[in-house]
Order: structure tokens, then sequence, then C-alpha cells
């Protein structure tokens, strides 16, 4: 089958970072999200003179042709869905356009955005590479079908994803998440609405630098769930409450108003057993350096933590965050 694609095709796909709902997102209740721009994956897709696909990721020390590896390898999954999403084969020889010859082709795949850490990274390293290989085989995915595809993939690592990853990074803006309902923890996608931020604001990510593999947290609070289930669907209930409020708030520009919901939020977060002394000193010392609230974020157990801050007291409380075990602490803005 003969396939004319451009010599190259690069996209990029931004970090994300929740806001408010995380766990309590896994069983139903909304969760609110939205993208950390100042951390990138990109994905480069090239036409090259020696057939197959050449996977390059260098921070990770990779450099292999596709079939080479694992079919569960999180590159080489994202990529054979690419293909099959195209109805395309992966093996054959790619014809370039204007007489370019054939070939196959390299995806080079670069990240800054920290590993495992609650940034997203996997998410974003499969968006950015299902678009520039869908734009690269002269088939460019919709959005739909790229958070899709994105989803599939993060169900192979992360057992029963809510969908919030894929969705926040694919579509590059504030969403308010709710996951479809389904059995708990089964992860069948969900609903996204993205929200109007009223007023700009600004947060602060610190990152514990554990690593803290989401399934394992999301699994913890799945026992909790199985022992006593009235007493979760309560708290779960009081978190979608705050989620709730914490929209509100933020479409109407009533800032001052996130920080005590992000500290009720964490207390709850606490009590689910996600949060560790890493992520308490660090919502602590946010506090003590003059944070309006702050909250873990992502799956708990270590990653990351984010304080909702006065712009100008980002710095201060950025090199609190630091003094307090912080790895480079993000400043971004909400808009
Ligand atoms: O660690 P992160 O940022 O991927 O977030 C996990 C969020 C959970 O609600 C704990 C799980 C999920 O799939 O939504």
């Amino acid at each position: 089958m003969e396939r004319r694609p451009p010599h190259a095709s690069r996209s990029s796909a931004p970090g994300k970072i929740i806001l408010f709902g995380e766990h309590a997102v896994v069983y139903g209740r909304p969760a609110l999200a939205v993208p950390v721009t100042q951390v990138q994956a990109t994905a480069t897709v090239s036409a090259t003179s020696r057939t197959g696909i050449w996977i390059e990721a260098p921070e990770i020390g990779l450099a292999s042709e596709l079939s080479r590896l694992a079919p569960f390898h999180p590159l080489a999954a994202v990529i054979n869905r690419v293909f099959s999403a195209l109805l395309l084969p992966v093996s054959p020889p790619i014809f370039f356009e204007n007489g370019g010859g054939s070939g196959g082709a390299t995806i080079h795949v670069s990240s800054t955005i920290p590993v495992a850490s609650g940034l997203g990274s996997g998410a974003a390293v499969s968006v950015a590479i299902i678009r520039a290989l869908s734009a690269f085989l002269g088939q460019p995915l919709p959005d739909e079908c790229v958070s899709a595809l994105a989803y599939e993939v993060e169900k192979l690592h992360h057992g029963t994803p809510s969908g919030i990853d894929n969705t926040v990074i694919t579509y590059a803006k504030p969403v308010y998440f709710v996951k479809f309902p389904s059995p708990p923890g089964s992860g069948d996608g969900g609903e996204v609405q993205t929200f109007r931020v009223g007023v700009p604001f600004t947060i602060v990510i610190g990152d514990t630098g554990l690593s803290a593999p989401t399934k394992e947290s999301v699994s913890d609070v799945h026992e909790l769930w199985e022992a006593d289930q009235p007493r979760w669907e309560k708290v779960f209930d009081e978190v979608g409450d705050i989620v709730q409020k914490a929209r509100c708030a933020i479409e109407t520009g009533n800032i001052p108003t996130l920080g005590p919901l992000m500290d009720k939020n964490h207390k709850l977060l606490q009590e689910m057993t996600v949060s560790c002394p890493e992520l308490d000193r660090l919502v602590e010392a946010a506090h003590k350096s003059g944070a309006l609230g702050a909250k873990l974020s992502g799956g708990g157990h270590g990653g990351n933590m984010i304080a909702l801050v006065e712009n100008e007291k980002a710095s201060a409380v950025a090199e609190a965050l630091m003094d307090a075990g912080s790895k480079r602490p993000i400043i971004t803005q909400i808009r």
C-alpha cells in the first residue's frame, strides 16, 4: 500500500496538574485539572531511508526499531495504536511525497515533564506521538481520537485511570471532568467540560522528588472503599462538593475562596491515606510562607503538591518549598 506522507511532522503536548478532586474522580465525582505549559513533551516524526519505524528517546536511553520492543512497551503501544486507528499496516515501506523515495520513519521523543510525579508525562508523550505520527502519515487525528487513543495507553499502564490526564492534555484547556458511570475503578472515559477562568490566578507546584505509581495509590483507596463503602462514599461526596464550589469560584474570579477549599481537599486526601510526610511538609511550608491554600495533587504517596498564591508571593513560596525539600518548583498562571 502506498502512502505519501510529508518528510517531517512535530507535535508538543503540555503537562497537567489536578487542582481538585483526585481519587474521588475514580468513583464518579468531578475533578478539575489544568494544563501546565511550562513543561512539554515533544514528538518529531521524520522520513528515513531505512525501512522500519525507529524510535529515539535519548532521555530514557532508548534507540530501537519498533518491532524489537515488547508490544506493551509504552511507546510501542501508542505507535501501534496509531497505525491500527488509521487502518494502516506497520511494516511496509512508506513512500514519501515529491518523489522522495521510500523508507521508514524515525520518531524522536523528548520531554521536560518530570516522570511519575503527577504532571501527566506519560499521557503527554502519548498525545504528542499520536498527533505527530498521524499527521506524518497524512491523516491527522481529531482531538476525540487523540484523547481516546492516549486513554487506551493510560489503561495499559495505570490499571483504572479516570481519563482525566489524556483529556486535559489533549484539549490543553482547564477541564471539569466526570468519569462515565461504571463499576468504580473500571475506567471507561468520561464527560469533559472546558470551563472559564474568570480571573487568572497563580499556583506553585512543589515536587517531593518521590516517584509514586498512581496505580498503587488508586488500589490503596480501592481497598479502603471495599472495606467500608458508606464511609468513603460520604468522603467522596465531600470532595465532589469542594470541586463544585471551586469551579464556581474559578469561573466567577473569587480566587481567595479557593485556598480554604484546597486545604479541605488535602485533609480528605490525608484521610484517604494518600498523603505522606514529604507532601505534608511541603503543604505546611507553603502555608507558613504565605500561600492561600495548599494540597497534594494527583495520586499522592509522593509526586507533587500545589499551593495557591498571590502573584507577588510566588517566589517566596517557591523558595520555602525548596527549603522544605521540593525539587525545582514550577510557578504557573492559570488562565
Ligand atoms: O497522579 P496523576 O496526576 O496521574 O493523577 C491521578 C489521579 C487519580 O484520581 C488518583 C487517578 C485517576 O486516574 O484519576
